[in-house]
């Protein structure tokens, strides 16, 4: 089985983040048509013109609908999608807002949801596709300055499971990233907000942090055909979680 990306046409939200925009690059790199989107994509210097842009606000079910009927319209088809929206709410538990919460309950819960819902229908009526959610380590091993997005994260890992088990008869596979420190704007703004505990959740047992392209590599992976078995689970890209010494 390969892992050539050759013609695919994947869809990845979130792509002028960090972790976005280096999965973006490497699919391009493996072949793939490449459709990035993100509120500010436009400014966002890929350096290639291999990868089409596609302004979108993940909060607005009726934009995620519009931007896919647009990518279909432009490439015809759709064969993934990747998912890595998420805006910064980092603080102590007793200090974080509704609003806070609600911030990242859109961003990257409803924001997974949305164009998730509308691209499976699409997937599977082709009866092959695969879906990548970039949750992360958060979700089993919540930090203490991160518990709206170690929540969501916990989430996203329940709702691959289910839907792995929805589509998978379909032939459309659906797995979480679950990213630990990644070297990235996000880190270190997570980072800065650390309550008190430098050990946890920032620690790797290969040294860390990991880097953008580590993430983007296990993506590719798994919107391959190498990955035709793996389906509804979680992968930690994360070093193998804090030494023991
Ligand atoms: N970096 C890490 O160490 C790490 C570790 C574990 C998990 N993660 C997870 O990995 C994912 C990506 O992380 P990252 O470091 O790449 O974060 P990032 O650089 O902050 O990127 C977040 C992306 O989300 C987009 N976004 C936010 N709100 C949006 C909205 N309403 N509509 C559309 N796009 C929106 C942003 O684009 P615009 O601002 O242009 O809209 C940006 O492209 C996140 O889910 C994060 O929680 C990251």
């Amino acid at each position: 089985m390969t892992q050539d990306l050759t013609g695919k046409v994947i869809w990845i939200t979130g792509a002028s983040g960090a972790l976005g925009k280096a999965t973006a690059l490497v699919l391009a790199a493996r072949g793939a048509v490449v459709i990035a989107s993100g509120r500010s994509v436009a400014e966002t210097a890929f350096g290639t013109a291999a990868i089409d842009r596609l302004p979108l606000d993940v909060r607005d079910d009726g934009a995620v609908r519009a931007a896919l009927a647009t990518l279909l319209a432009r490439h015809g088809r759709i064969d993934g999608l990747v998912t890595s929206t998420n805006v910064g709410a980092f603080g102590d538990f007793l200090d974080l807002t509704d609003e806070d919460w609600q911030r990242v309950l859109e961003a990257k819960l409803l924001g997974t949801v949305r164009p998730v819902r509308a691209v499976a229908p699409h997937l599977a009526a082709q009866g092959a596709g695969s879906i990548v959610i970039i949750g992360g380590r958060g979700g089993i091993d919540p930090p203490p300055q991160h518990f709206p997005g170690a929540s969501v994260n916990a989430a996203l890992d329940l709702l691959v499971i289910g839907l792995g088990r929805r589509f998978g008869p379909q032939g459309v596979r659906s797995n979480v990233i679950a990213p630990g420190p990644i070297q990235s704007p996000r880190f270190a703004g997570m980072e800065a907000t650390k309550a008190g505990t430098a050990r946890y959740n920032t620690e790797s047992s290969i040294p860390g942090p990991g880097l953008p392209g580590d993430v983007a590599e296990a993506a590719a992976f798994l919107l391959s055909d190498a990955a035709r078995f793996v389906n509804g689970t979680s992968l930690l890209v994360d070093g193998g979680g804090p030494p023991y010494n």
